[in-house]
């Protein structure tokens, strides 16, 4: 059930790929709390995924656009504003791929040019999508920009590769680029940092299942759900965070500022008598070179 908290607000919501997405969650949310809003998504996402069906469900249109491509977030912001008939009032960026993490290229032995392509893809398309949306003056006075993080961001996580790096820039992009559109016409841009989540591009990540019940115990409340964070953007996205800019905000269970909780010690001693099996022969922890250092 809706509150009205975006009545009137006209938004444009990026990576909606089908219903596990967190993007999804946050578009249905949206227009549950009164917004307009377009879908957009990559045209072979469109083809691929279910992103014309929620387009039905909330009685919208999808606009095809690769985030990495200036032209067609040209396209999108002044197809937007004329289908939705005015400024845009906040932007969802929730978009994230790296072809080195689909390659299972390790970490030290990097493709260079799929390096690129995660950069360009996962973060720089953030830049673009605001540099564009000032540029056309697409954004109205306290507007807002949320791009979606992870905390390996700040720390490093077996298994995340150069998804890490990806996410520090998309958290610089939003101080950066914060401080310019803030200063200058209101608008506020933020990260949200969330748990692991059950998604498409989630399940990507290497030995996903373990890190999500890691964190999972790790966390005091619990890892957030898609749903959870879509709340989350909701209150970011509307009038009572007005003064909210340049942040990386957790959404994460209060995981980030754990040490070692107790289920997650608990569960640890369980195995405490059993050699680590990391370095040998063993389908999960392979002994291969180039994954001594897993
Ligand atoms: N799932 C998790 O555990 C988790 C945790 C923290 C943050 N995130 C972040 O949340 C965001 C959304 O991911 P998700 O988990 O909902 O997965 P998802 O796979 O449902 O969404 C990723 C979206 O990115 C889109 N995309 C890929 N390349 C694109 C391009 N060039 N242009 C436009 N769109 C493109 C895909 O089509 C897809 O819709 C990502 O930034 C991800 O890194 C996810």
């Amino acid at each position: 059930m809706g509150n009205n908290l975006l009545k009137g607000k006209r938004g444009i919501i990026f990576g909606a790929l089908n219903p596990d997405s967190i993007a999804w969650k946050v578009a249905e949310r949206a227009h549950e709390e009164g917004a307009k809003i377009t879908l957009t998504n990559t045209p072979v996402a469109i083809r691929m995924g279910e992103t014309n069906a929620l387009a039905e469900k909330i009685d919208t249109i999808v606009i095809g656009a690769d985030a990495t491509n200036v032209d067609d977030l040209t396209n999108l912001f002044k197809e937007s504003m004329e289908y939705l008939g005015g400024k845009i009032d906040f932007v969802l960026h929730s978009i994230g791929m790296s072809p080195n993490v689909r390659k299972e290229r390790h970490y030290s032995d990097l493709d260079y040019n799929y390096l690129d392509k995660t950069l360009d893809v996962s973060a720089i398309s953030f830049h673009k999508v605001m540099q564009t949306a000032r540029k056309l003056d697409a954004i109205s006075e306290w507007g807002s920009v949320v791009a979606l993080s992870y905390v390996a961001a700040q720390r490093t996580f077996y298994g995340y590769n150069d998804m890490a790096d990806a996410k520090a820039l998309l958290e610089s992009f939003a101080r950066s680029f914060g401080y310019i559109y803030g200063r200058e016409r209101r608008v506020r841009v933020n990260t949200i940092s969330q748990s692991p989540t059950i998604t498409t591009a989630g399940n990507g990540v290497k030995g996903f299942d373990r890190l999500l019940d890691f964190a999972e115990r790790m966390s005091p409340l619990g890892n957030a759900s898609a749903a959870a964070c879509a709340d989350y953007c909701i209150t970011l996205f509307s009038d009572l965070t007005k003064m909210v800019t340049m942040q990386n905000l957790f959404h994460d269970g209060g995981f980030s500022n754990m040490g070692m909780s107790l289920r997650a010690l608990e569960q640890y001693e369980k195995g405490l008598h059993q050699d680590c099996a990391c370095g040998s022969a063993n389908d999960d922890y392979p002994a291969a070179d180039e994954h001594r250092y897993d």
